[in-house]
């Protein structure tokens, strides 16, 4: 069954005011449970509107979202969202950052620990339990709200430009590294990015938006083979779906 279908979505903030701003306009798409959908699109083509609906944040103007044939209305754990800012809360040990959510809704002792466990090794910061955020790199913070995000135990993984303001070789390891803890735990992630590589790299499916209002212009499916291997940047197949893509973009 599908996860997500977005059905005939029209956004316009301030609809029917002299300030309306229309910035996205008839978006169809469908997101296959377990798949990985990274969009991309030229800045203000409504990237991180379309998201933020997802999350719940607010509602479309027009047409609707839904998760397993529910329409999206208002935030639920199943659906957690990383941003590019990191949400690390700064009082709290990155064990405690991870087991936030939890905690929140009553889990015991044992049950934080064993999520604090599981998560701090999954996003690769065993052994970092007690330290405190501000001893942590701007790509270990990052990892520390992935870890969050995941010890909710959401379907849909929603982020927006998450390795944005990270350095190159971080950004590749954590992609690499995202890769692993999605395969292992096959949840659907709905993936915002201006970084075309970093899009195909990560994704079964490149969907490329138009400049606003945003529509969808093209949709690339990225059949390169899984696990994927940073070598494979370098194959004339990947860099062939790039210059492709690259072409349809607005510069
Ligand atoms: N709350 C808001 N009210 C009015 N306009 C907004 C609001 N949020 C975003 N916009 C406008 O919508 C357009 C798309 O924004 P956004 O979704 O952030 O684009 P992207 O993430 O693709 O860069 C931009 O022109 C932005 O200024
Ligand atoms: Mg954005």
């Amino acid at each position: 069954m599908p996860e997500i279908v977005v059905d005939n979505l029209t956004h316009t903030f301030g609809k029917g005011g002299a300030e309306a701003l229309t910035v996205l306009e008839g978006i169809n798409l469908t997101f296959e449970n377990g798949s990985f959908t990274s969009i991309v699109g030229t800045s203000g083509c409504g990237k991180s509107t379309l998201l933020k609906m997802m999350a719940g944040l607010f509602d479309p103007s027009d047409g609707e979202m839904r998760l397993d044939g529910e329409v999206i209305s208002g935030t639920d754990r199943r659906r957690g969202m990383v941003f590019q800012q990191d949400a690390v809360f700064p009082w709290m040990t990155v064990a405690k950052n991870i087991s936030y959510g939890p905690r929140l809704r009553g889990a015991s002792n044992s049950e934080q620990r064993e999520i604090e466990a599981k998560w701090t090794e999954m996003v690769g910061l065993k052994g970092f339990e007690d330290r405190w955020p501000r001893e942590l790199s701007g790509g270990m913070r990052k990892r520390v709200d992935i870890g969050r995000v995941y010890a909710n135990d959401p379907d849909v993984l929603l982020m927006d430009e998450p390795f944005g303001a990270l350095d190159a070789q971080t950004k590749e390891r954590m992609q690499t590294d995202l890769l692993e803890a999605w395969q292992q735990s096959r949840k659907t992630v709905i993936f915002v990015t201006h970084d075309l590589e970093e899009a195909i790299f990560l994704s079964d499916r490149v969907v490329v938006m138009s400049a606003r209002p945003g529509r969808i212009q093209h949709i690339e499916n990225v059949d390169l083979p899984r696990p994927r291997k940073d070598e494979m940047r370098l194959t004339d197949e990947f860099i062939q779906i790039k210059r492709r893509l690259w072409g349809m973009l607005d510069h």
